[in-house]
């Protein structure tokens, strides 16, 4: 778990749980659990083990199950192994991916993905996407920590979904939309949340687009406008204001058509995810992208090898909402019992007991576990600490000719900074992304 004081880990490196599954080491801490990499000792097969202390007011992993099992055959869907409880922590056992797409992208030189890279996992994504809608559910927290390529030579191409801790159900028993309520709690990562979200608006189809909207934006160009900003509201604010068409020029032309119709569509309304699929496809074609194209990370190392990484090894950037983030972004108490507002209907059936719920694989997955990367450096730490060397000459600059002369709008600049080629070489412009506003104005002129 993340935000709160240090907390000690539910399960410990070696212990066994249900007798089956032994914990390798812990892969992640979410604003809701905590992720392990375990033996299951009866198939010999590595697997994610997902725990959540049963002392924790929210409890989601019930939902988290009930989602994941829903969801069993589809692409982009972890295999469900087992599920169970005990007195001190609920647990989910599914099939273990490799590193997750927030880490990935950080691993970048330049924390972005190429053209390439962002169109084919765009498309995997809103094929997940349209998985969960299709059988009556959001996600409601769509970002890229929340999808993982696999592991295995043959699913490491292939983008899955994870973390259906916050999903809700959009329709009825009868397949009908319910009624949108008239004010809904704050669900997700601010980052990332759609502006419906921010006004606390019940969520629909259209707002996990939007997030995948942000999540593309973010990969072609390493930030989003309010990435340094930690308050909700004042997110909220700017991205109420913000004319998302700027976003555009960083992405293909076809965008717009993606653009226009999320942001025609309300809580009610099916997303045409034809259309929004065909965009991916019309600018592969215009990028002449090819689907056995390496992805950024599979790209050949000076030696010749390809790199494919298999673990999450940079620390987990967690913006989900939890107690102590909610403190500090100022954002609405979740009201009541989460579980039960989100569920209804589906979860009524649904049971974490230990007993029926640990089914024996039919299959065992056939290929060694890759070897672990290196610990990743974060770009955005190591472009921060620069921050203080750039701001020196900044305000040297600043003394000596004044007042900035202009200011530029985080849009223009970025136009400037955002790297059109590989082998371009951009030092200085791309520190800058990671000054303050008002920095902007002024280290824009010390270049000039
Ligand atoms: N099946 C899996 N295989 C491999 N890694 C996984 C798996 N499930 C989760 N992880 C890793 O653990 C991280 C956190 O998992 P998850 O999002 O499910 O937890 P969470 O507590 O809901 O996190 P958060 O609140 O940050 O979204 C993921 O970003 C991913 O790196
Ligand atoms: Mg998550």
């Amino acid at each position: 778990m993340s935000g709160g004081a240090e907390q000690a880990d539910i399960l410990s490196v070696l212990a066994v749980v249900k007798e089956r599954w032994k914990v390798v080491k812990k892969i992640g801490g979410g604003g809701f659990g905590e992720i392990y990499e375990a033996l299951d000792q009866l198939t010999r097969a590595s697997v994610a083990l997902k725990v959540e202390s049963a002392q924790q007011p929210k409890q989601v992993l019930k939902m988290e199950v009930a989602v994941l099992k829903k969801l069993q055959g589809k692409d982009h869907v972890c295999r469900f192994v087992g599920c169970g409880r005990n007195d001190r922590f609920n647990y989910v056992v599914m099939e273990l991916q490799g590193r997750n797409l927030a880490d990935l992208r950080r691993s970048m030189t330049r924390g972005t993905f190429s053209i390439s890279t962002t169109l084919r996992l765009g498309r995997q994504i809103l094929e997940a996407i349209e998985s969960i809608h299709s059988v009556g559910f959001l996600h409601r927290d769509i970002k890229p920590s929340n999808f993982a390529m696999g592991r295995f030579p043959s699913t490491c191409r292939t983008c899955y979904m994870l973390d259906f801790g916050l999903a809700r159900q959009f329709t009825n028993s009868c397949q009908e939309v319910r009624p949108p309520r008239p004010v809904a709690g704050f669900r997700g990562t601010v980052r990332y949340a759609s502006v419906n979200a921010h006004k606390n608006k019940e969520m629909g189809r259209h707002d996990d687009l939007w997030s995948l909207f942000y999540m593309l934006v973010e990969f072609l160009v390493g930030q989003l406008p309010w990435r340094k900003i930690k308050d909700k509201e004042h997110v909220g604010k700017l991205k109420e204001t913000y004319d998302h068409r700027l976003m555009l020029k960083h992405l293909p032309a076809e965008f717009s058509v993606f653009l226009d119709h999320i942001s025609s569509l309300d809580y009610f309304t099916k997303p045409d995810y034809q259309l929004l699929m065909s965009v991916f496809d019309n600018s592969m074609k215009t990028y002449n992208v090819v689907e056995n194209d390496p992805y950024d990370w599979e790209r050949t190392g000076t030696d010749g090898t390809l790199t494919i990484n298999a673990s999450a090894t940079t620390p987990q950037h967690h913006t989900r909402l939890t107690p102590a983030h909610m403190a500090m972004a100022n954002a609405s108490l979740i009201p009541g019992d989460l579980l039960r507002e989100n569920t209804d209907e589906v979860l009524q059936d649904e049971q974490l007991s230990d007993g029926e719920n640990n089914p024996v694989p039919d299959r065992l997955p056939g290929s060694p576990v890759l070897p672990l990367r290196h610990q990743e450096a974060d770009v955005w730490e190591e472009l921060d600490r620069n921050r203080n060397r750039i701001r020196t000459a900044v305000w040297k600059y600043h003394f000596i000719h004044g007042a900035p002369r202009c200011w530029l709008t985080w849009q223009s600049l970025y136009h400037i900074t955002r790297p059109r080629s590989k082998s371009e070489p951009t030092p200085l412009l791309h520190v800058i992304p990671t000054l303050p506003l008002p920095f902007l104005s002024l280290s824009i002129i010390t270049i000039d």
